[in-house]
């Protein structure tokens, strides 16, 4: 824990201005301080009263929380409810059918937009056609989807019939869906012949085939395949069938299913500490409300006025919550977006926000620093007046970003929400409430009303302000995950450690708290790369590497890097002779491809290094310190004297050029 210091030192402190706190749902400290204290006195009559105001249900509940089987809690298990009809017909019966719900932008500009009652249709006639091919409630159903409206469709679908939904973002590769197809069980895939990024055609429904034909899929029986590119597919008879074709002749009203609140809404796969990923399952009712509140509380909802645009793909759990459920279940209009920042040109997000007179902007600081290398000129050029609120999420931001996002995108007007969550959590859990708590650039502040964050030592201790520690959260809230898909001895492991009670959550992040208790994060404990915002685990890299024929051994770590975060950096001993010259250099492509291949684009390593071995003490365990001192270049201060064959690290310095 000794070395877990914080080296950020920020003074700088931006109160909300008065004009938007006195707009904001939650305005001024002391209405955050009540909501808190509430939820100190009462904590399940807190959550209950906000359960029973936020959600429309089917059947109320008769108890809140049950804690008998912790860590397995239990929300509002009696109440019955179905998120669809929460996202949807609730906001048509409150008069709202008429009313934009998604605005869609694809890669080439083309804009199309479906009202609340367009989209109920749509979700109705999509939910029929999963059921006619033979998808009923707690099935499951991959989504492996381009943002489109119909991934939106596809996810609002399956919880219209109770069944559960496993997105997988469209840049993983083959290999990964096919690992998710088989541990989710999967009976059906919704796809898309191609999507567009960029300009360019990503085939997706080729990638089905390809994960199909690595075998063990046999829980599969149906593939739809959308109709984005009309780009070449094969159709399998009788397995695969398109969107338009299975849609065709259904009806578009489909009664909703109702669900227990604690049946799974969905599965979303992330990255751990061990080579497989995790299936985090989510549950119905909690996971709506931490979605409504935190659209309410964190990115002040005011669906009248407000044209949401969360930057987000639906592969990732910000595109669920934030995306997908949060703003419709609210009532909002909101943009979702097909392409990349910097297609046609650098200045897209400013131009799509010019364009679409977005109010509230939700992107992560790996884009935004992306964009500051472009420099300031570009949002220059367009009308940034209809903002009003600006949020990050997925990575600590750095305080110059976020000075830059504030002074460009902002125009020093729009407080900046950064948002510390988790897959795991659901929803926001610290962030600024933006018409009450004052920022500070690079902050993630506080937790929301109702979120008991901690900061432990190894023990489980409380540490001081100041000191660095383990981020937990001491009290179950509702949004959490509930388990890990057919591993809940895994779950109660990872996220509930006897050493620290079994009763806190532990969300793997490092942090402090200042001495006004802001919280800073400083990055993961576990052996997890947050490369772009996305989270990546270095075992599954260093598995997809050894499992090419030429590698005996890797290692895996990251390294700062200015737009990413971080970077992967792999060190490789092969099988034979340690290449070198052009031999490495083919080899280093290779293997980049070969990950790229294994688990998808974003995992391809940055630097690949060759050693004869690897540092390794006597007892055979890896020295991965010295491998991150090595990948950053830095001089090696530590003590080699336990290292078996301290030559290696001389090998391991040199870079493939
Ligand atoms: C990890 C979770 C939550 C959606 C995106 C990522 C890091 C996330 C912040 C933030 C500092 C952050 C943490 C966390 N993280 N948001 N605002 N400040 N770090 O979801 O893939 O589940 O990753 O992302 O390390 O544990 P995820």
């Amino acid at each position: 824990m000794a070395d877990i210091t914080s080296v950020l030192h920020e003074t700088r402190v931006f109160p909300p201005s008065a004009e938007f706190a006195a707009k904001a749902n939650v305005s001024g400290m002391a209405a955050y301080e009540a909501l808190m204290n509430e939820a100190k006195s009462d904590y399940a009559g807190f959550w209950g009263r906000l359960a029973r105001e936020n959600i429309s249900w089917h059947k109320l509940f008769s108890h809140v929380l049950d804690e008998s089987g912790a860590p397995f809690y239990k929300w509002f298990d009696d109440g019955e409810l179905n998120v669809s009809w929460n996202c949807l017909d609730k906001n048509i019966h409150a008069g709202k059918g008429d009313k934009t719900a998604l605005i869609f932008e694809a890669d080439d500009g083309t804009v199309t937009t479906s009202t609340y009652n367009d989209l109920l249709k749509r979700v109705g006639k999509f939910a029929n056609a999963l059921k006619s091919l033979g998808v009923t409630k707690g099935d499951r159903v991959i989504i492996y989807m381009p943002m489109s409206i119909e991934a939106v469709v596809s996810m609002q679908a399956c919880a219209r019939i109770g069944a559960i939904h496993s997105v997988v973002f469209g840049g993983f590769s083959a290999k990964s869906l096919q690992e998710r197809i088989i541990d989710a069980g999967a009976k059906v895939v919704v796809t898309a012949d191609e999507s567009m990024r960029g300009g360019k055609a990503v085939p997706l429904k080729a990638a089905v085939d390809e994960a199909i034909g690595l075998g063990g899929c046999n829980s599969l029986e149906k593939v739809v395949v959308y109709k984005r590119s009309g780009g070449a597919v094969n159709m399998a008879s009788g397995r695969d069938v398109w969107w338009h074709e299975a849609t065709a002749s259904q009806p578009d009203e489909c009664e909703p299913v109702w669900v227990n609140a604690e049946h799974p809404l969905f599965i979303l796969y992330t990255s751990g500490s061990t080579g497989k990923p995790k299936g985090v399952q989510h549950s119905t009712g909690g996971y709506l409300l931490g979605a409504l509140l935190s659209m309410k509380w964190v990115f002040d909802a005011k669906p009248e006025t407000d044209v949401y645009w969360c930057t987000a793909d639906v592969g990732w759990i910000t595109g669920h919550t934030y995306v997908a459920y949060g703003p419709l279940a609210m009532g909002m209009t909101e943009v979702i977006f097909e392409g990349i920042p910097t297609y046609p040109h650098a200045g897209r997000f400013w131009e799509m926000i010019q364009k679409h007179k977005v109010t509230t902007f939700y992107t992560a600081p790996t884009a935004i620093r992306s964009l500051i290398k472009l420099g300031a000129d570009l949002p220059a050029k367009f009308d940034l007046s209809s903002l009003r609120l600006l949020g990050t999420v997925g990575e600590p931001i750095n305080p110059e970003a976020w000075m830059w996002y504030h002074e460009h995108i902002g125009q020093n007007r729009c407080p900046i929400v950064d948002t510390w969550w988790q897959t795991e959590t659901g929803s926001n859990m610290i962030s600024p409430l933006p018409g009450a708590v004052p920022t500070k650039p690079g902050s993630c502040t506080l937790p929301l009303p109702g979120i008991m964050v901690g900061v432990v030592d190894e023990a489980g201790h409380d540490v001081e302000k100041g000191h660095g520690g383990f981020l937990v959260i001491k009290r179950p809230f509702p949004s959490q995950l509930r388990t890990l898909w057919g591993d809940p001895e895994r779950f109660r492991k990872t996220y509930f450690p006897e050493e620290l009670g079994g009763k806190m959550y532990l969300a793997g992040d490092s942090t402090h708290q200042d001495a006004d208790g802001y919280y800073w994060i400083m990055g993961r404990i576990d052996d997890v790369l947050n490369v772009s915002g996305h989270r990546l685990g270095t075992m599954e890299i260093e598995s997809a590497l050894v499992s090419n024929p030429r590698v005996a051994e890797a290692a895996v770590v990251g390294k700062p890097h200015d737009i990413k975060g971080e970077a992967v950096v792999a060190f490789v001993v092969c099988k034979g002779a340690r290449p070198e010259g052009d031999e490495a250099k083919k080899l280093v492509a290779e293997l980049r491809e070969w990950v790229g291949k294994e688990i998808g684009p974003i995992a391809k390593p940055d630097d690949i290094r060759f050693g004869d071995n690897l540092p390794k003490t006597r007892s055979g365990k890896i020295m991965r310190r010295l491998l991150r001192a090595i990948a950053k270049g830095e001089e090696i201060t530590q003590d080699v004297s336990t290292l078996e064959n301290p030559a290696i690290l001389e090998q391991l310095k040199q870079a493939v050029v």
